[in-house]
């Protein structure tokens, strides 16, 4: 684009800013990320990058994106979803400043650091030069992104575009059950010590809590009972991922490895939850005389969006949808994010919202996600309402 530039960062972030009349106005950063899950769809990420892009094209081919008040930027952040090395928004969270040097050194499944694969990459990021890639709270306005809503709420109201309250925090763990490995044709029932079995009890006590944490969680200072309702309406958990050792059908297994992904919009139940879960656990595999290590591998707590930022992007919606369908009745809705985004770690660094697009049947992290085509429309003419804002 005219006037532009793009570069891409040592945490593998690609970049485009437009510097508009005023290089040293606090920027509007927009973004999303590029990486996705195994098996997944096309649009989780990569929509808000797109809607950014054809905002700001339809800009500079109408000649007013040099009449921008304030640099706009558009970020494609690199690992968002934390698949590989179970940390998630490791670019945003690099840019916002909240990234531990520790993390360049967080390995995957094969021994593979995070610095190792960037180097893979031609990326050579060491320590004193990720905390560089931090901005300068100074020097940024706000950050915006559009998403995949996710879930099945807009499409259940008959809207295409929601404005996005707020985001829930979320815990993930690595579980770890050992037990004593052995002969699956010799070793009497009584006198087993298996680490599978363990995992299958551990797994459905975690749906049970999540399912219905007031039967497990008391109001004795872990918990009060406004986490307690909020907590029914919003905590959800995960186990998404098991590996067992030596993994063979004759042999009991020495060890098995679960991941956990729990998420509430209440930190403080959330933190009830993780407390009376771990403790809950312990004492299954105290009873099943196999060992227990939970390791808390990742944290972020719920983010509240920006009412200003929030009431902008609901106009912007409004005035998107109103050039595509004439008059609307009814006022975009406002709604909750069960999903974790990079606008969770930029709410570190800056003031955030965010405007959700309604998928099929509520469907993500699947190839069978989906977004009808004027509704990516709808996201984009919104983005460039938002955009026009700022001539
Ligand atoms: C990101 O997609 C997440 O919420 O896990
Ligand atoms: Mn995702
Ligand atoms: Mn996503």
């Amino acid at each position: 684009m005219d006037g532009g530039c793009c570069w891409v960062d040592q945490l593998g972030n690609l970049h485009g800013r437009v510097e508009g009349m005023n290089a040293s106005a606090e920027a509007l950063l927009i973004g999303s990320h590029l990486d996705t899950v195994v098996d997944a769809g096309i649009f989780d990420g990569s929509l808000g990058i797109i809607s950014a892009l054809s905002a700001l094209k339809v800009l500079n081919d109408n000649g007013t994106m040099g009449k921008l008040r304030r640099p706009i930027e558009v970020i494609a952040f690199s690992d968002e979803e934390g698949v590989r090395f179970h940390s998630t928004f490791l670019g945003s969270a690099a840019l916002a400043g909240v990234l531990p040097v520790t993390a360049l050194q967080i390995s995957d499944k094969s021994g593979v650091t995070v610095q190792d694969a960037l180097k893979e990459n031609s990326l050579e990021i060491t320590e004193e030069n990720l905390l560089q890639l931090k901005y300068d709270p100074g020097s940024v306005w706000g950050y915006i992104e559009v998403h995949i809503e996710q879930g099945p709420v807009l499409e259940w109201l008959g809207f295409p575009l929601g404005v996005v309250k707020g985001i829930a925090g979320q815990t993930r763990l690595k579980v770890t059950v050992r037990g004593s490995q052995g002969h699956a044709g010799t070793v009497p029932m009584s006198m087993r010590q298996d680490p599978m079995a363990a995992a299958a009890e551990l797994i459905v006590l975690l749906e049970s809590v999540c399912k219905n944490p007031k039967d497990f969680l008391s109001y004795d200072g872990h918990c009060n009972d406004i986490s307690l309702e909020s907590l029914s309406s919003s905590l959800v958990c995960t186990v998404g991922e098991i590996s067992t050792w030596p993994s063979a059908s004759n042999v009991i297994p020495g060890q098995v490895t679960f991941t956990v992904d729990l998420r509430a919009i209440d930190d403080m139940g959330r933190e009830a939850v993780i407390y009376e879960l771990s403790n809950q656990m312990y004492k299954i595999c105290e009873r099943r005389s196999v060992s227990c290590i939970i390791d808390r591998k990742h944290d972020a707590n719920a983010v509240v969006c920006d009412s200003e930022l929030s009431s902008q992007l609901k106009s912007a919606a409004y005035s998107a949808l109103r050039k595509m369908a004439g008059d609307i009745q009814d006022e975009t809705p406002t709604l909750m994010s069960g999903a974790g985004h990079d606008a969770m770690a930029m709410s570190h660094l800056t003031k955030v919202g965010m405007l959700f697009v309604r998928c099929r049947g509520g469907v993500s992290h699947s190839p069978a996600e989906n977004v009808l085509d004027e509704d990516v429309w709808a996201a984009g003419l919104a983005i460039l309402a938002f955009l026009e804002t700022q001539l």
